[in-house]
């Protein structure tokens, strides 16, 4: 563990919370906290608006790419799955266990947030691009879910996803932070897939769960959908410019800052797989970094060491908070009220370190080659 790493094994628990019964588990997904997947809904008629023809040749070239399905066959285990599941999971230590179930149920609820709102989008929208945009990313995103709802259901923890649909609370958001945070959250998704791919391409024996050979052809879905609102957003510029652009640092931020924290509850996840938090979210922002310049007017300047020390002191605060949240009573309030506040104002100085210029090249598409 690292300098920057102030956490040890009883943070972790007090974070995560540990996972024992299905009850738990599905408990767990259905719980709204500042870190964990949140369920959206949003305008559907601005959505209905969206008018894609300033970028229909790229468009068309998208649709036809979810149209041909190269992942209609991926999402299936195979013979060695299960030996895998056998072998592997005796050998983790209860510790590594619970966070290895966090990091699934976390994920199960992102993939299935983006599944129900690319769904209700579909439902409530007649303009012809979006609602068949929206079908094939609902179609990846449930497949997505279901792969590691199966995983789950080998510990017998399956979460019921139709319980969850209806009982978890949903957060409205206007239709341009969807597209700032969805955008940010399909790419982040790619980003993070594909690091752990490749590491544990290069070192198979630190691959403790057969899911992770999936991973490659599984992010490229993910960075497909990010694609799509790429191009939704550079086919209305006006998204990206003036106070627009303060939204955008603001979404960059906000989801750069919860994923550092949230995976710094995970340190041996990571350890197991080679990494180390803060090193693996640093490749993730530069991965993430680098491809966004195909849209967002600005980029963080995730070297800069204000923005490090910042990342640093969310986390210090964000086990402090869960400290205080245990100790209860008075001092427990007072100590999680003043975490909170030193939290904002930690958040405060990360939005004003300086941003980087970026000019929006004039074909928008990249490839995936990370
Ligand atoms: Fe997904
Ligand atoms: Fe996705």
């Amino acid at each position: 563990m690292s300098a920057t790493t102030p956490l040890d094994f009883d943070h972790v628990e007090l974070l995560i919370g540990a996972v024992q019964t299905a009850e738990e588990a599905n408990a767990k997904a259905v719980r709204n906290t500042v870190l964990s997947p949140r369920f959206y809904t949003t305008d559907f008629k601005a959505l209905d608006k969206l008018d894609v023809s300033p970028v229909r040749a790229e468009w068309d070239a998208m649709m036809k790419e979810y149209e041909g399905d190269n992942n209609h066959d991926h999402f299936q285990r195979d013979a060695a799955f299960a030996d895998e599941v056998r072998t592997l999971m005796p050998q983790l230590s209860p510790e590594m266990r619970q966070e290895f179930l966090d990091f699934l149920i976390s994920s199960l609820t992102s993939e299935f947030s983006g599944c129900i709102l690319y769904n209700e989008i579909r439902k409530n929208v007649s303009n012809p691009d979006i609602k068949q945009l929206m079908t094939y990313m609902a179609r990846d995103e449930s497949r997505h879910a279901g792969f590691i709802n199966q995983s789950l259901k080998d510990f017998e923890l399956g979460i019921d996803l139709g319980s969850l649909k209806r009982t978890k609370a949903y957060t409205f958001f206007k239709p341009k932070y969807i597209y700032y945070a969805t955008y940010l959250s399909e790419k982040i998704g790619y980003a993070r897939y594909i690091t752990i791919f490749r590491q544990l391409e290069r070192h198979p024996d630190k691959r403790f769960h057969p899911i992770f050979r999936w991973f490659e052809r599984w992010c490229n879905d993910e960075f497909r959908h990010g694609e799509s609102f790429a191009l939704l957003m550079r086919a209305h510029p006006e998204l990206l410019r003036g106070l627009n652009r303060w939204w955008i640092r603001f979404f960059i931020l906000a989801v750069y800052a919860t994923m550092y924290v949230r995976d710094h509850t995970r340190p041996l996840l990571h350890q197991t797989m080679g990494f180390e938090s803060t090193d693996y979210d640093y490749t993730v922002f530069r991965i993430t970094s680098e491809i966004a310049r195909q849209v967002f007017p600005i980029e963080v300047d995730i070297d800069h060491p204000t923005f490090r020390a910042c990342m640093t002191r969310l986390v210090e605060l964000s086990v402090g908070h869960a400290r205080a949240k245990e100790r209860g009573g008075l001092f427990g309030a007072l100590g999680q009220a003043s975490c909170a506040i030193r939290a904002v104002w930690t958040f405060a100085r990360l939005y004003f370190v300086p941003v980087k210029e970026n000019a929006l090249p004039a074909q928008v598409r990249v490839q995936a080659a990370w």
